[in-house]
């Protein structure tokens, strides 16, 4: 099971909450400032939900692009981007069935609470792909779970991969990282930080090498992403 077919609850919970998460992620600020002062222009949010970096990405100049597999969660984030008079490129599409962007599209690539969704192999996948859309020598800046608190009873499917059979995200299959394999997990990058933020989440943020890697070569799995 790759994970690519399982329910993904996020759209039921911003049909019956609205727009959740509505703060920026605390490190947000930062890496404005970061990706204003290396020049960065173009940033994909992979795994946009309601589009609180999206509208924040935005409201800082951003030429900014979110992509979710939640309808719902594109639907709010189009009404929230409306009410402030901004404008984003929104796709409805499920990461792990590829990215439909062209290689090496954008500066930057931020991913908040999303790419552990998934077997350890179907993330390596994404990886792929968010290196793949990525300009050499663009940034990453990518957070997964540290905790699982995602429920209280799970299946595991695979070492260090369960599904939480109960709570907000049930059915939808979480890999557990820790911060040496998150770290090997963006081999070929320049990783400037691994650490844990205030979200019990472990961050990545990194560089992609401007080198060729072997890696992001356009071969892996870009088809089928829906729009
Ligand atoms: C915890 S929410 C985080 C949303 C957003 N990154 C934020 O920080 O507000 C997880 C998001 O990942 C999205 N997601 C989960 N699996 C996905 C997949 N295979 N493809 C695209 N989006 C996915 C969900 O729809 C949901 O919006």
């Amino acid at each position: 099971m790759t994970g690519s077919n399982a329910p993904n609850p996020w759209d039921g919970v911003f049909e019956r909450e609205g727009r959740v998460f509505l703060h920026p992620h605390p490190d947000m600020e930062g890496l404005a400032r970061t990706l204003r002062e290396r020049g960065a222009a173009s940033v994909l949010d992979l795994g946009s939900g309601s589009g609180r970096h999206v509208v924040f990405l935005a409201r800082h100049g951003f030429d900014v692009t979110g992509l979710d597999e939640s309808p719902q969660g594109i639907a709010l984030t189009r009404q929230a981007l409306a009410a402030e008079g901004l404008t984003a490129h929104l796709d409805a599409g499920n990461m792990l069935r590829g990215l439909p962007y062209p290689d090496e599209t954008f500066d930057a690539v931020i991913s908040i609470q999303v790419i552990h969704h998934g077997t350890r192999a179907a993330i390596g996948g994404v990886i792929e792909e968010i290196t793949r859309v990525l300009k050499p020598g663009g940034l990453v800046f990518v957070t997964v779970a540290a905790r699982r608190t995602q429920g209280t009873q799970f299946r595991e499917i695979e070492p260090d991969t369960l599904v939480p059979l109960d709570g907000k995200e049930a059915g939808l299959p979480h890999h557990y990282f820790t911060p040496d394999t998150l770290r090997a997990a963006f081999d070929g990058y320049d990783v400037e930080r691994v650490y844990e933020d205030t979200t019990h989440h472990y961050g990545i943020v990194a560089t992609r090498a401007t080198a060729p890697t072997g890696i992001g070569t356009g071969t892996g799995t870009a088809n089928g992403a829906t729009a």
